[in-house]
C-alpha cells in the first residue's frame, strides 16, 4: 500500500475557514485519504488531523491516543456532558501557538468508520478534547476562536544551556497578522 504525507495548510488559507462537506459515498479514494491523513498526522507528531487541514474539504478526521488510531467520517456530536475542563491545545495549522481552551469533559460522537459502518464513541478527557478540536476544524473553527488565553511557544536556553519552553501571551489579531505576513513573504 502506498501512503503519502500531505502538506498541511496553515492559518490564512481560506480552506481552513470553510465548512467541510459531508461524504456521501465512501470509496477507495476516501480510504486512501484516511491513510494519508494518519501518515501526515504521525509524521508531524500530531494527535489529530481534519481533512480540510490538508486542503480536502470533506467531513473526515483522524486522531490517535494511547496507542489507538481513530478515523471518523461525517462525525456528529449528539450529546455533550455539562462538565467543562480547560486544557492547553496546539494546532498543526497554527504552528508555534498554544491556547487554553474550555471543552466538554465527555461527549458522544456518531459517524461512520472507513468501511461505512455506523459507529458511536463516548470519549472523555483528552480524547474528547481532540475530537472536539477536530470537529471544530470541519466547521471552520480554530482554537484562536475558542480562547483569549493565547500564547506563542518559544524555546530559550537557560544559564546551563538547557532548552526551556516559554509561553508568551499574545492576541488573536496579532496571530492572524503574523501568519498573514508569513504568507505574503512566501509569495514574493
Ligand atoms: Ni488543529
Amino acid at each position: 500500500m502506498i501512503m503519502a504525507v500531505r502538506k498541511i495548510i496553515t492559518l490564512g488559507n481560506p480552506i481552513l475557514r470553510q465548512k467541510a462537506q459531508p461524504v456521501s459515498k465512501i470509496t477507495k479514494s476516501e480510504q486512501n485519504l484516511i491513510d494519508d491523513m494518519v501518515e501526515t498526522m504521525e509524521e508531524n507528531e500530531g494527535v489529530g488531523l481534519a481533512a480540510n487541514q490538508i486542503a480536502v474539504p470533506k467531513r473526515i478526521f483522524v486522531a490517535r491516543w494511547e496507542g489507538e488510531t481513530f478515523a471518523i467520517i461525517n462525525p456528529v456530536i449528539d450529546w455533550k456532558g455539562k462538565e467543562m475542563v480547560k486544557g492547553m491545545e496546539g494546532c498543526l495549522s497554527i504552528p508555534g501557538i498554544q491556547a487554553e481552551v474550555n471543552r466538554h469533559l465527555k461527549i458522544r460522537v456518531k459517524g461512520l468508520d472507513r468501511n461505512g459502518k455506523p459507529i458511536v464513541l463516548e470519549p472523555e478527557g483528552w480524547l474528547a478534547r481532540i475530537f472536539q478540536h477536530e470537529i471544530d476544524h470541519l466547521d471552520g473553527i480554530l482554537i484562536i476562536d475558542r480562547s483569549d488565553q493565547l500564547f506563542w511557544v518559544t524555546t530559550e536556553k537557560d544559564e546551563e544551556g538547557r532548552e526551556r519552553t516559554r509561553l508568551v501571551p499574545t492576541t488573536k489579531s496579532a496571530i492572524i497578522a503574523s501568519f498573514q505576513k508569513i504568507k505574503s513573504s512566501v509569495r514574493k
